[in-house]
């Protein structure tokens, strides 16, 4: 392998709250997968705290975890070159979470939209940890003083928020010590992954039914992509694609060849689409471009003792980098001993 290039530190996670989808392969993972070829210290990990807020069955929560060790490995993650680990085993993040907690401010993280929306969803359970879910972000990436962080383009504000707390904090204790991390991803523009319900972000809290999953077998996905909502058909020469039949040809363009996505564009533009031979041929593409991630998840799933030696490397490795941060953090906030 060629000697990896750049000095940027990258960190991402994901919350353990199911399986992994294509949005979620297409917006993080496979960033992961490439970055870990390019950059020299990259920290991937498993946000089982930050899946709390939500009040998972303590009975699943190791489950949920593996899950998501699991599928991050089967789509080529490798911890020989990268450093994979559950936020729940490095303490370091718990308690820079509480210190940077001491100047975050119940405004701007009543404000966040990502809170908003939660608290609309779920006004029974607006928790402490809900609203500073973004204080426990950012500590997830400022803890390994990670300058890009790979994630998809629902993380943006996120991300501005882990800015303002690395700045202040910089301000605050006159000292240059949490750089700013900015949202990345290796396209130059960040990703949504649309779902097959005609609107909206493909994501886990969607029906079964309008999300892709990397486990699902062939069957499974065509019989997904066959339901997915469309319209009746154009009815006008080149007209404005409604956003359902947007989103197919969206999906498209990460899985089939450019000649395929021609040919129906063509058949758009004309007037003679038939969607049940796109979605077929969507479909068809997305078996070939899964089969290995799933086969692989197979085949990962079973080795209990491969997996817990993942994570206790990981954990190793990630226990030193935070150590270096959180000495440094303790000591500008005045905690010599
Ligand atoms: P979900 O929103 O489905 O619960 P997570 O919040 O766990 O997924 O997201 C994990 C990562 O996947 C994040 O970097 C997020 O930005 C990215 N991601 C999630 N959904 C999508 C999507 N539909 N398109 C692109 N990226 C996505
Ligand atoms: N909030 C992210 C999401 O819902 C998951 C996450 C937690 C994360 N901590 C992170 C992503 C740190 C990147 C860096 O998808």
């Amino acid at each position: 392998m060629a000697d990896k290039k750049f000095e940027d530190i990258i960190v991402s996670g994901a919350r353990p709250t199911g399986n992994l989808h294509l949005g979620n392969y297409i917006g993080a993972v496979q960033q992961f997968v490439k970055m870990q070829d390019l950059y020299k210290k990259c920290f991937f990990f498993i946000a089982d705290i930050h899946s709390l807020t939500t009040h998972p069955n303590p009975a699943d929560l190791e489950e949920n975890a593996k899950t998501v060790l699991v599928e991050y490995l089967a789509s080529g993650l490798d911890p020989d070159k990268i450093t994979i680990y559950r936020q729940s085993d490095l303490h370091e993040t718990s308690m820079l979470y509480l210190f940077l907690n001491m100047h975050a401010y119940k405004g701007e993280l009543e404000r966040t939209t990502s809170f908003k929306e939660k608290a609309r969803t779920q006004p029974d359970n607006i928790n402490a940890g809900l609203l500073t879910y973004p204080v426990l972000m950012a500590s997830d990436i400022l803890i390994h003083k990670g300058t890009k962080v790979p994630v998809g383009k629902d993380q943006e504000q996120h991300l501005e928020m882990a800015r303002t707390f690395a700045k202040r904090f910089n301000h605050i204790y006159k000292q240059d010590i949490l750089p700013e991390p900015e949202a990345f991803n290796t396209l130059g523009k960040l990703i949504k992954v649309p779902g097959l319900g005609g609107s909206g972000k493909m994501s886990k809290s969607d029906e079964e039914s309008t999300a892709i999953y990397l486990k699902d077998s062939p069957k499974e996905l065509e019989k997904k992509i066959m339901r997915a909502v469309t319209d009746t058909g154009p009815t006008q020469l080149n007209q404005k694609k409604p956003e359902a039949v947007d989103n197919l040809f969206s999906l498209m363009k990460h899985v089939s060849s450019p000649d395929t996505i021609a040919y129906f564009e063509e058949k758009y533009n004309d007037m003679t689409i038939r969607y049940g031979d796109l979605k077929k041929q969507l479909a068809a593409d997305m078996v070939v471009f899964l089969s290995p991630v799933r086969e692989k998840i197979e085949a990962i799933r079973t080795n209990d003792e491969y997996l817990k030696k993942v994570l206790k490397e990981g954990t190793e490795k990630a226990t030193e980098s935070a150590a270096n941060t959180m000495r440094e953090v303790r000591s500008a906030m005045g905690f010599r001993h």
